[in-house]
């Protein structure tokens, strides 16, 4: 009888607290989807409105313009780059970017010989790697505002969105077994495992351990965007683009970008890092969605640093214009493994498979 009665109590507390929690004013509910899909999302706007305030008091602040530059050519000896920013808006840039990824402003040591700050070498002629590793980083973050604009729009991307003032971003990867999922943001495919048709066919060939990893991957990106699975599907047909918000083909942009910025930027740095920076594999740190977004829907908040930068737009120069929306036709069907599929119809001579093309999703 006892048992009966606690069982009954913590059941009514259970009740009581969680009626309280969704009828919960700070509660709010955002429709996602189309009206009556009940795609929602549901957040704590207090918790938001204070994570917000917690990110503006260590946020650094925007420098001041740059005032006048001398004139006449540049002064510079070896800069390869910034060559096309006036020498003042240069100044403040090496200003911000000590701010940015060396955890302050007369931090330039972090990257310079300051005995010699054109030299790519310390006084004992050994190579700088951080200041060959944040040439490159400049690159990269110039072909992210410019290129990548149907994923990071008119917010764009400055050091600190990945760096927020440490050498070390979050999110950091190697190749190793624990992780092979991120292999998806490198070189991996095989992401779409959803059966299109009712009885087993030869074209999904997709194993438990492929959906597995597909849930994984998907949990990673959730976490990384702190949002749950609605934010980017319908969860009636999750395979299904016509169904899903638009978020989710802004975030298969993002994987597109990711596999531009692992491929071309940070996995060929491999030679050029410290080799303690190194994973097990000898190969180099490469970046995930939680590099960038560190938990947010958008990067702090959608808040526009780069804006203020222009050593970090690259070709990208117009702040002001709304860029044309992201592509808007849903990514090409799923990858079959052609030849596989091609074996498995020869004996049942079926009309040949017409090739199919990779989505390349530019
Ligand atoms: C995160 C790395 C980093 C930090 C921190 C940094 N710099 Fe630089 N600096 C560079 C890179 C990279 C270049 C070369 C840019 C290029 O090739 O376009 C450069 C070039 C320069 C040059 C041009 C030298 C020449 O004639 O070639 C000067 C001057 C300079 N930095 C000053 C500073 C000062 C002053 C600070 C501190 C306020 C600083 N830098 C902090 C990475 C950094
Ligand atoms: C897309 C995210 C991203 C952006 C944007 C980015 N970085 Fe990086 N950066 C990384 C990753 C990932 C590493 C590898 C971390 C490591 O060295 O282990 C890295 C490493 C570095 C390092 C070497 C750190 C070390 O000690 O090993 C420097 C220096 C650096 N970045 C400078 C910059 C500068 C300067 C900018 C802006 C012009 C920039 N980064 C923008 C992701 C980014
Ligand atoms: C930030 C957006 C985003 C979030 C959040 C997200 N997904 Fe996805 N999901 C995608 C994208 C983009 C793809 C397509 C990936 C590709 O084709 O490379 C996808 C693909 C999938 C697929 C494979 C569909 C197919 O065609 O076989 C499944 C299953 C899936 N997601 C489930 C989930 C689940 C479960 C969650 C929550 C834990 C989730 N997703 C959260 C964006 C998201
Ligand atoms: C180089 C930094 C960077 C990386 C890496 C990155 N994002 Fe983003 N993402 C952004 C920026 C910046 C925005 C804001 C764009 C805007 O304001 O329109 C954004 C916006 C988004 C949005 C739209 C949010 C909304 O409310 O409309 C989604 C969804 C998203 N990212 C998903 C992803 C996923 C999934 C990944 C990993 C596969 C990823 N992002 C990787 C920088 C990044």
């Amino acid at each position: 009888m006892r048992t009966l009665t606690r069982v009954a109590l913590a059941g009514l507390v259970l009740t009581a607290t969680g009626c309280q929690f969704f009828a919960s004013k700070d509660r709010d509910v955002v429709q996602k989807g189309y009206r009556g899909t009940a795609m929602e999302v549901n957040y704590v706007a207090r918790n938001q409105e204070q994570a917000m305030a917690e990110l503006a008091k260590k946020m650094p602040a925007i420098l001041p313009p740059a005032g006048e530059s001398p004139p006449g050519p540049l002064p510079w000896q070896n800069v390869q780059v910034l060559n096309d920013i006036p020498v003042a808006e240069f100044n403040r840039t090496m200003v911000a970017m000590a701010t940015w990824v060396a955890g302050g402003a007369g931090n330039c040591g972090y990257c310079h010989n300051l005995a010699a700050f054109a030299s790519d070498t310390y006084p004992d002629g050994k190579a700088i790697y951080t200041k060959a590793v944040a040439r490159r980083m400049i690159q990269m973050t110039r072909n992210i505002n410019s290129e990548w604009t149907e994923h990071v729009g008119n917010t764009g991307v400055t050091c600190y969105t990945c760096h927020m003032g440490k050498p070390l971003p979050n999110g950091l990867w190697f190749y190793t077994n624990e992780n092979q999922l991120l292999r998806h943001y490198l070189d991996g495919g095989g992401a779409r495992v959803v059966s299109h048709t009712v009885a087993p066919s030869p074209e999904n060939r997709s194993s438990v351990k492929q959906t597995e990893w597909t849930y994984a991957l998907m949990i990673t990106q959730s976490q990384a965007l702190g949002v749950n699975c609605t934010f980017c599907h319908n969860s009636r047909q999750f395979a299904s683009w016509e169904q899903a918000p638009p978020q989710r083909v802004t975030a298969y942009a993002g994987i597109q970008m990711l596999r531009d910025v692992n491929t071309n930027y940070l996995a060929p740095l491999a030679g050029t890092y410290h080799p303690s920076r190194l994973g097990p594999m000898g190969d180099a740190p490469k970046a995930q969605c939680v590099t960038c977004h560190n938990g947010v829907y958008k990067p702090l908040y959608g808040f526009q640093m780069a804006k203020h930068y222009p050593a970090v737009w690259g070709t990208h120069t117009d702040w002001t214009t709304p860029l044309p929306p992201p592509f808007t036709t849903p990514p090409a069907p799923p990858v079959i493994d052609t030849t596989i599929v091609a074996d498995s119809l020869a004996a049942a001579t079926a009309p040949a498979v017409a090739p199919v093309v990779p989505p390349t999703g530019r």
